[in-house]
């Protein structure tokens, strides 16, 4: 069976573009392969946080991935900071990775210009601290975004570099990015992926939002200059709103279009609306009975984190054999 591993922030709001492109792949593969889902809070850290809303987030996003069908009887679900062996891993594998290659990050160029005030060390070694937590389980897949190719690749080069300095300790991971939904764009702005760090709300449709939000998000997201509810080049943003009612849907591009074909675009903005609120809503109750019960919460995590350990210590101890600590 092989084994996956994926993550994402606990930074408050998970959008539909976090579902499509990481979450709904993560509950359909825990059936066939040996699956661990993390809460990645070290990596949070390199943003500014406030200590309550932190420690309120990971517990949300705890409560979003059971929500969402990740089933504890079948895949470990942790919180990052819960095994030390990360921040571990990472120090080591910081003594092979360049500082060349790290200042080629499309993600930490992105964030040190969004982020002036706070260019930190953690920022810029973000890659290094996600090449330990896949390189610590013996990961065959990392199911990710088109946005985080750069860090996996990045990944596969340390495992090798360090395999071949002090012999084969590291397993090659494969990178898995979904064809379809890949890249959803913000609602606001059609060419720049949809993110939850966007400047305004109206950019993303959170899993949280209610269908009053739904609805003035959607009424509100930008059109092509061009009519028609209609995919095509020249035509991102429908493009964009035409995927993301096929993906909420499935029902097909080719019936979407059909469907709308000689009509405006507030019939369509209507039945999309629906859609994510058909799709939304029952997610929502069951998210907030899972926030709601601490206990069941506090539980899985701690069983998660210590089955993730005993994974991580192990990888740990080959690591430490390799590079000559230990006496
Ligand atoms: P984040 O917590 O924003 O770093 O992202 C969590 C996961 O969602 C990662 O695998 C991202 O690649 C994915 N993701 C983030 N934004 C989008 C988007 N607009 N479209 C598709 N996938 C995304
Ligand atoms: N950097 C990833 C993101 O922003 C989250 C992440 C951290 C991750 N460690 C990981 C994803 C390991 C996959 C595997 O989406």
């Amino acid at each position: 069976m092989k084994k996956i591993l994926s993550g994402a922030q606990p930074t408050g709001v998970m959008h539909i573009g976090n579902y499509i492109g990481a979450l709904k792949q993560w509950v359909q593969w825990q059936d066939d392969h040996e699956c661990l889902f993390m809460v990645v809070d070290l990596h949070a850290l390199t943003l500014v946080q406030d200590p309550h809303e932190l420690r309120e987030n990971i517990m949300r996003t705890a409560a979003l991935y059971l929500a969402l069908g990740i089933d504890p009887k079948k895949s470990i679900i942790f919180v990052q900071s819960d095994v030390k062996e990360h921040a571990e891993l990472c120090w080591v594998l910081n003594t092979i990775a360049r500082m060349s290659e790290l200042k080629l990050m499309h993600q930490f160029k992105d964030k040190s210009q969004s982020h002036p005030e706070n260019i930190n060390v953690g920022l810029f070694d973000y890659p290094v601290l996600m090449a330990s937590d896949i390189l610590l389980y013996d990961v065959d897949l990392v199911p990710v975004g088109e946005d985080q190719k750069q860090h996996v690749e990045l990944t596969r080069e340390l495992a090798r570099r360090f395999n071949t300095q002090y012999g084969k300790t590291f397993k090659m991971p494969e990178m898995f990015i979904p064809k379809t939904g890949g890249r959803i764009m913000g609602l606001d702005d059609p060419l720049k992926k949809m993110s939850k760090s966007a400047s305004s709300e109206l950019n993303y449709i959170s899993l949280t939002d209610t269908p009053d939000v739904i609805k003035k998000k959607i009424q509100r997201a930008v059109t092509d200059t061009q009519g028609g509810v209609k995919t095509g080049k020249d035509k991102p943003a429908l493009t964009n709103l035409i995927e993301i009612y096929h993906l909420f849907s499935n029902d097909s591009v080719e019936d979407i279009e059909a469907r709308y074909e000689g009509k405006g675009y507030k019939e369509f903005k209507e039945n999309l609306t629906e859609v994510l609120i058909q799709f939304l809503q029952p997610f929502q109750k069951k998210f907030s009975q899972y926030l709601t019960d601490r206990q069941f919460l506090q539980t899985v995590l701690k069983q998660g984190a210590k089955d993730a350990r005993v994974q991580a210590e192990a990888t740990m101890k080959k690591v430490k054999d390799a590079v000559g600590f230990g006496y």
